[in-house]
């Protein structure tokens, strides 16, 4: 036991939700020492990293000849190996040195609808920044730990985490995950259907960023009571010449309909697959939002018309994952409590050398 605490004291602790669209690392004693978008600025010649994160988001469309902007996630896993573990390496450089110098041990949130194949990949990666040992959480187990809706209560709770390229809907007790589903469709696909709304009913082109303010400053889930506007500037389909027009919030609504139907659709299943205590737990407690995707205006509102059931969002939705994995680190009870009742997925410790010395 006071073994364990010394060993306890000298391991430095990192958490990472290596996300579609953001990246957070926490860390033991520090808490969260970074959240930028996962995104990665190369040169297309030698493929040096020229910079990563806000930064490298900030090129995009206005890229210099020689780099390319890459988002080395896909749906919540990684789809180009070395640009990720490149942009992971360089997220760890600026951020934690001090972790890094030391006998470190990871905790990494992965999507349960993660292949052997992409979770060997999740874990090469983090091995990569200098990682002596390293777990792999469910992310949906995270969450809902993170946003505090597991750890409270014996009864059901029912947690959907809407992020950039996935929606992990999982229902949890205090001793565990009973269910959990992961489509993938999330905050992007809804920018996306503003991109192709534009384009089918106003032959508007505009380009990821210009979707994205939009859904940011006019995106709901529901009809407001007062349809404002925004104004936006685009290509017109017709001559290619910039034509700015206005665009109502509730085109922005009737856009974000079918993605949001099918997410509530998602959830409303895996609620009529659980079992009657649980959906009686569910009814009472309702469902906890997370994630980005979860920053829509009235969301809430709109899944609890949906489904019947009360529906509010996490207090930090955006830092559920990385919170929920760094408590992991923080109480390694825990960590031993839902790796003995199987819940920590894949649950492996990998020993590799000597970590590299920091530069
Ligand atoms: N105010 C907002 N309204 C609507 N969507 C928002 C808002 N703010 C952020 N988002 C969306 O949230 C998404 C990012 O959320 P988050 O950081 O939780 O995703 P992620 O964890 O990187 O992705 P994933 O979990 O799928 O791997 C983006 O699609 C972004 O557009
Ligand atoms: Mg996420």
């Amino acid at each position: 036991m006071w073994w364990e605490s010394i060993r306890n004291f000298f391991v430095s602790g990192v958490a990472i939700d290596l996300g579609t669209a953001n990246t957070l690392i926490y860390s033991r004693g520090r808490g969260i020492i970074l959240n930028e978008p996962s995104a990665i600025a190369v040169n297309k010649d030698t493929g040096r990293v020229v910079c990563v994160g806000r930064e490298a988001t900030l090129m995009l469309g206005r890229e210099p000849y020689d780099t390319v902007v890459h988002r080395p996630m896909k749906d919540g896993t990684i789809a180009d190996y070395d640009l990720a573990e490149k942009m992971l390496r360089t997220f760890f450089h600026n951020a934690c040195r001090r972790e890094y110098r030391r006998y470190c041990k990871l905790v990494v949130s992965i999507p349960s609808s993660a292949t052997q194949t992409e979770r060997r990949a999740l874990r090469n990666a983090a091995h990569s920044v200098g990682a002596n040992k390293v777990y792999l959480i469910d992310e949906g187990l995270a969450a809902a730990m993170g946003a505090e809706v597991m750890l409270r209560s014996p009864h059901a709770q029912l947690l959907v985490d809407i992020g950039g390229g996935t929606t992990n809907i999982t229902i949890a007790t205090m001793t565990g995950i009973i269910a959990s589903k992961s489509l993938e469709i999330a905050g992007t696909r809804m920018t996306q259907d503003i991109i192709e709304y534009l384009h089918r009913k106003h032959k508007l082109v505009v380009d990821e960023q210009t979707a994205e303010q939009i859904k940011i400053n006019l995106g709901a889930a529901i009809e407001q009571d007062r349809d404002v506007s925004m104004l936006v500037a685009g290509k017109s389909l017709s001559n290619y010449k910039i034509r700015e027009m206005n665009i109502l919030q509730s085109e922005v609504v009737e856009a974000l309909d079918h993605t949001l139907s099918t997410i509530i659709e998602g959830v409303r299943q895996v609620i009529e697959l659980s079992k009657p205590a649980v959906a009686v737990d569910i009814h009472r407690t309702g469902v906890t939002l997370a994630g980005g995707g979860s920053l829509l205006r009235d969301l809430n509102r709109r899944f609890h018309l949906e489904l019947g059931l009360p529906a509010q969002r996490a207090s930090h939705p955006m830092e559920a994952v990385v919170t929920g994995a760094g408590m992991l680190l923080d109480r390694p009870e825990l960590l031993k409590r839902f790796a003995g009742a199987d819940l920590v997925r894949n649950e492996e410790w990998v020993d590799v050398p000597d970590m590299p010395a920091a530069g």
